[in-house]
């Protein structure tokens, strides 16, 4: 156990969880990542944030499966001893327009994108509040905001992620537990990788795609400067939405 903050990152093997573990990381943090499937990028994410200082670990495990997710979490407090920021950032999607979506594409996603944040919070929350310190902030969508077509479960589920953001954040305010929340407009990552990016650009104020390292430093702003403020959701998406 060391002496150094400490911050956990769901999905942080790859693409935005990634970025946000190795900003965490040049700022202090021990970090432990959470991922589902590839291990390959899991060890090379804790080969770089190591090499950056932090006494970083990884876990495998769904944040779909409550009991898993206790389990995984119970194993992060016994190695750390404390968590002080939580980024649930772990996500998929089962796109599809609404007509022919499937419950088991609604669920998935309702499971793993929003019920999932609900499971990991729920351990990491009751630490928190014995340590009367701590910061969760919540990987969103500009789609929780605008909706999307084909996408009716995943805009649910992050519609669903601010509200929840905004309720934990007046629960929790008076033990020092700030709750935020992040909604990237179209970021450069694996889910992304099949989007037409020109065509996208022209429909963004900056005419670019975001990056996975501009939620990154937003989600750090929000972890150790921003101490001041709970409850909001910031948006990053080049001007999309506003
Ligand atoms: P990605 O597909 O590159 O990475 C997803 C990560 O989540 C991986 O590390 C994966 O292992 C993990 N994950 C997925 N299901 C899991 C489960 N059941 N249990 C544990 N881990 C699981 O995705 P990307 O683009 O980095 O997205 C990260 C977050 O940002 C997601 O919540 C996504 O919805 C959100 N987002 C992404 C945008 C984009 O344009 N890329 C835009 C808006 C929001």
């Amino acid at each position: 156990m060391g002496d150094k903050q400490v911050a956990v990152v769901t999905g942080g093997s790859r693409g935005i969880g990634k970025a946000c573990a190795k900003e965490l990381a040049k700022a202090g943090f021990d970090v432990a990542i959470v991922y589902a499937g590839n291990d390959a990028a899991a060890s090379q994410t804790i080969e770089e944030l190591k090499a950056m200082g932090s006494d970083a670990s990884a876990y495998k495990f769904s944040i779909a499966e409550e009991e898993a997710v206790n389990d995984g979490i119970a194993k992060i407090i016994e190695k750390y001893g404390r968590i002080d920021v939580l980024i649930n950032n772990a996500g998929i999607t089962r796109d599809g327009l609404f007509v022919r979506m499937n419950s088991e594409d609604w669920k998935a996603v309702i499971n793993t994108n929003l019920t999932g944040a609900y499971y990991v919070s729920k351990p990491v929350v009751k630490l928190m509040m014995k340590q009367r310190s701590g910061s969760i902030i919540n990987i969103s969508s500009i789609v929780g905001i605008l909706g999307n077509a084909g996408q009716a479960n995943y805009s649910a589920a992050k519609a669903g992620l601010i509200g929840f953001t905004k309720s934990l954040a007046k629960e929790l305010g008076a033990r020092n537990i700030r709750v935020n929340a992040i909604a990237p407009g179209f970021i450069q990552t694996d889910m992304t990788k099949d989007l037409d990016t020109e065509k996208m650009s022209e429909h963004i104020p900056l005419k670019r795609l975001g990056e996975a390292e501009d939620i990154a430093v937003t989600a750090k702003f929000l972890a150790v400067d921003g101490k001041y403020i709970t409850g909001q959701v910031i948006g990053v998406d080049g001007g999309l939405v506003f």
